[in-house]
């Protein structure tokens, strides 16, 4: 198992899968400027280690995230306006440009609370598996601010229109069960299923070409705000791309494993992939 090792951010990757947790436990990993910058240079890495196939982003200690941390994000810096750009501009680029175009496919694993600027992490990766005593809150309106960050325009990225403007302007807790309701997550389970669920769902990222996962989940995202003829080029273009990054040639086996060998049935499952 390898590890790497921060003061706000614990790393751990094992078996092709990467846990990349908050680690403030004791401030309900509220996300300080340090811990921004651990997580910013933990997924920079992480994307480009070939030991990590799938990147989970969770917290330690019970809790996904208390949200920026209102002491040292918020009020000390509220004097410092160079350190407070730094900072932010950490906090937007691991909680979305990273996370939300990952080359790697992403998991959040939601326990405890999530609150406030949690949502980003939450709404950027591709799956939210949640726990269904977690707490999820939009607390920003209970104390003189707005959903800012990201976390207003990611809120587009799942929620719909009624539920982004209800959730946002009452602050109103909810569980992981209305969580996954309102298609916030991906699904909610048991408490004491949890790990087990995320391990589980993402071994199977382990085993798929990644070149292939890399190009469709990029292709959906990318989408979302073109009109069709700019997704019509882009993903033609986005193809080719995958053809020529993919070293395993999945395009090629998988048409030769199904008309010549007749060894596959791509309507079925995955082409046979090398050890
Ligand atoms: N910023 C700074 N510190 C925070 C924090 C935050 N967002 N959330 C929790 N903490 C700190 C508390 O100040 C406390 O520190 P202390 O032990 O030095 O007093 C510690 O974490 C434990 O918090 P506590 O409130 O006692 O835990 P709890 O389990 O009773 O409640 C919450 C958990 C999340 C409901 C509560 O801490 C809270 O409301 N936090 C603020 C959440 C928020 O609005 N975030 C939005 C930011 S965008």
């Amino acid at each position: 198992m390898a590890e790497y090792k921060y003061e706000c951010v614990k790393v751990r990757i094992r078996d092709g899968i990467a846990w990349a947790s908050l680690n403030r436990p004791d401030k309900r990993n509220a996300m300080s400027p340090q811990l921004h910058y651990d997580m910013d240079d933990a997924l920079a890495r992480l994307e480009v280690d070939d030991d990590a196939k799938v990147v989970v982003v969770t917290g330690e200690g019970g809790n996904f995230s208390a949200g920026q941390d209102l002491k040292k994000f918020f009020r000390e810096l509220e004097k410092n306006p160079g350190e407070r750009k730094k900072a932010a501009a950490a906090a937007n680029r691991w909680r979305w440009e990273r996370l939300y175009q990952y080359d790697k496919p992403t998991i959040a694993m939601v326990h405890g609370y999530c609150v406030g600027g949690a949502f980003m992490q939450l709404l950027a990766a591709d799956f939210a598996i949640a726990a269904e005593n977690a707490t999820f809150s939009l607390s920003e309106v209970n104390w003189g601010i707005l959903p800012g960050g990201l976390v207003s325009k990611a809120l587009q990225v799942c929620l719909g229109y009624r539920d982004a403007l209800y959730y946002s302007l009452t602050g109103e807790l909810f569980d992981g069960k209305k969580a996954e309701e309102i298609r916030l997550i991906t699904k909610a389970v048991p408490a004491k299923d949890l790990k087990q669920t995320v391990t589980e769902f993402a071994r199977r990222f382990v085993k798929m070409n990644p070149e292939t996962l890399r190009g469709t989940k990029q292709g959906i995202k990318a989408v979302r705000d073109m009109d069709v003829g700019q997704a019509h080029e882009y993903l033609m273009a986005k193809s080719n791309e995958l053809k020529a990054r993919d070293k395993e040639d999945g395009y090629n086996k998988g048409i030769k494993q199904f008309i010549d060998d007749k060894t596959y049935k791509p309507g079925l499952g995955a082409y046979k992939r090398p050890e």
